[in-house]
């Protein structure tokens, strides 16, 4: 199968919009917390951000969806677009569910180039997801969180493994949609969008005060991994996430691989 044909965007988009599922925040199996437990939750600096930060991959999917000509990539745009809401959602009904306070940030304005917007919105899915993978890895053999808590979370994790799968064959049909000459250009957009994105990242990290990643790199601590076999982990982890998925779509490769390389020099 050639990336940039019909079958490659029948396949990808088929995968996406049959492989989703149906579910309400407010109908997943919620487990009593002790106070000392939502305490610790609370203390998390990350809810404002977090919360904020679906909205607006929402908004932006949303946005670019609605100028996507071709109708199957536009049906599994705004389904992603839909998934992202939900996430927010989920993330609101458990803060108002357990009585943690956060704050609603205001909306960022979209940006200009609404596919330039989504490269980059895609390019952080695959950071991100990449670290959560091996994090919800740690949280689940970690006493500090009950596992029923992480479980609920869980099927937020495996929509962002679609999201990143989906990304990825997206990428490779763009550039194999460009004359051959110009597919060059494209890479270089696609590795522009990642270079972004991880600027904005560590940008994030430094407004949070740097709090984030102190808790993050505690828990990290606690668990008694070196660096490196955290990254061991993560790529553990996105291997198996991205099993079940038809071995045809491409798996994310640019995050793996360069953290893999980090891990071989640590
Ligand atoms: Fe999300
Ligand atoms: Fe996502």
């Amino acid at each position: 199968m050639e990336f940039g044909s019909e079958e490659h965007k029948n396949l990808f988009c088929r995968f996406f919009l049959d492989s989703h599922r149906e579910f309400r925040p407010e109908d997943l199996p919620w487990p009593e917390l002790s106070q000392a437990t939502v305490n610790k939750l609370a203390e998390l600096p990350i809810w404002d951000y977090a919360v904020h930060t679906e909205t607006q991959v929402h908004r932006k999917l949303s946005a670019y969806a609605e100028i996507e000509p071709d109708p199957l990539i536009r049906e599994a745009l705004s389904l992603q677009a839909e998934e992202e809401r939900r996430h927010a959602d989920l993330l609101r009904y458990f803060l108002n569910h357990y009585g943690i306070a956060f704050s609603e940030l205001p909306h960022d304005p979209l940006p200009r180039d609404l596919e330039q917007g989504f490269r980059r919105t895609g390019a952080g899915e695959c950071i991100d997801s990449f670290f959560a993978f091996g994090f919800i890895a740690l949280s689940k053999a970690s006493p500090d969180y009950p596992l029923e808590l992480i479980e609920v979370m869980e099927p937020i994790v495996q929509e962002e493994a679609r999201h990143i799968l989906f990304i990825q064959n997206w990428f490779l049909y763009r550039r194999g949609q460009r004359p051959f000459l110009l597919r060059p250009l494209h890479s270089f957009e696609v590795l522009l969008a990642f270079a972004s994105a991880a600027c904005a990242r560590l940008r994030d990290m430094s407004n949070l005060g740097g709090q984030a990643l102190t808790l993050q790199a505690r828990e990290h601590e606690n668990s008694s991994l070196s660096a490196r076999q955290f990254i061991h982990l993560c790529l553990r982890e996105n291997r198996r996430r991205m099993r079940g998925y038809d071995r045809r779509l491409a798996r994310p490769r640019l995050v793996p691989r360069l953290a893999g390389l980090i891990g071989f020099f640590l």
